[in-house]
């Protein structure tokens, strides 16, 4: 390997190698550099993407722009939950503004009466997350709950705030702010997210809930 990877705890130093390893191309390895970068620092920065373009050696620019379609690969710190509105069109015309901007003024709230350094909670909109029966959908760490109203919203975000979860599970919030939902003959989950970075990798970011 050429890289010198300055950014990177030494156990993900070694998983840089394991997962180059496993393609045929370097290039190929991207995405799931990108994502061990997510993990390592909970966002993909600016010298991570350096690093990334010199371990798969392509361009910096080329491994931006693969960064920057995918809008899971943040590009600046997170608090330890995200909560993502969708306000694409069902969502929209069940009121998904309303419910956005009532977590985003109870997020700033509990912010400011905090003692973090850094604010706990992020609120985001993303575009349609698949649960347009569900409608508003809302996700906390990429962790799914449905039916969301303002009140509700506010109701979360101050659960988030006072409870901190180590684990969320969808199906937990579901049951304690969620409204109706769009499938509900599926399995209980008993596994959720244990941080900001989504949960499909196998490096740790799922875990069984209570
Ligand atoms: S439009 Fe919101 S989940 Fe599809």
């Amino acid at each position: 390997m050429n890289a010198v990877i300055g950014h990177w705890s030494h156990e993900n130093q070694k998983r840089v190698e394991a997962i180059i390893a496993a393609y045929p191309q370097r290039r190929s390895a991207i995405m799931p550099l990108l994502y061990l970068a997510s993990l390592e620092h909970r966002y993909v920065s600016e010298d991570a993407m350096r690093e990334v373009a010199e371990l798969v050696e392509i361009t910096p620019v080329q491994v931006h722009s693969v960064a920057s379609f995918y809008t899971m690969f943040k590009k600046n710190d997170v608090g330890d939950y995200i909560v993502s509105v969708c306000t694409s069109i069902s969502c929209y015309l069940n009121g998904a503004d309303d419910v956005l901007a009532a977590a985003q003024e109870t997020a700033e709230s509990v912010a400011s009466d905090s003692d973090d350094d850094v604010a706990v909670i992020s609120v985001e909109h993303v575009e349609c997350i698949g649960a347009c029966g569900g409608a508003t959908a809302v996700q906390v760490n990429y962790e799914l709950l449905e039916g969301v109203t303002p009140e509700r919203a506010i109701a979360l975000v101050n659960w988030l705030s006072d409870t901190r979860p180590e684990v969320v599970l969808a199906d937990e919030m579901q049951q304690l702010f969620g409204g109706r939902r769009s499938f509900d003959w599926g399995s209980t989950e008993s596994f959720g997210a244990t941080g900001p970075v989504p949960a499909f990798g196998p490096y740790g970011s799922a875990q069984e809930g209570r």
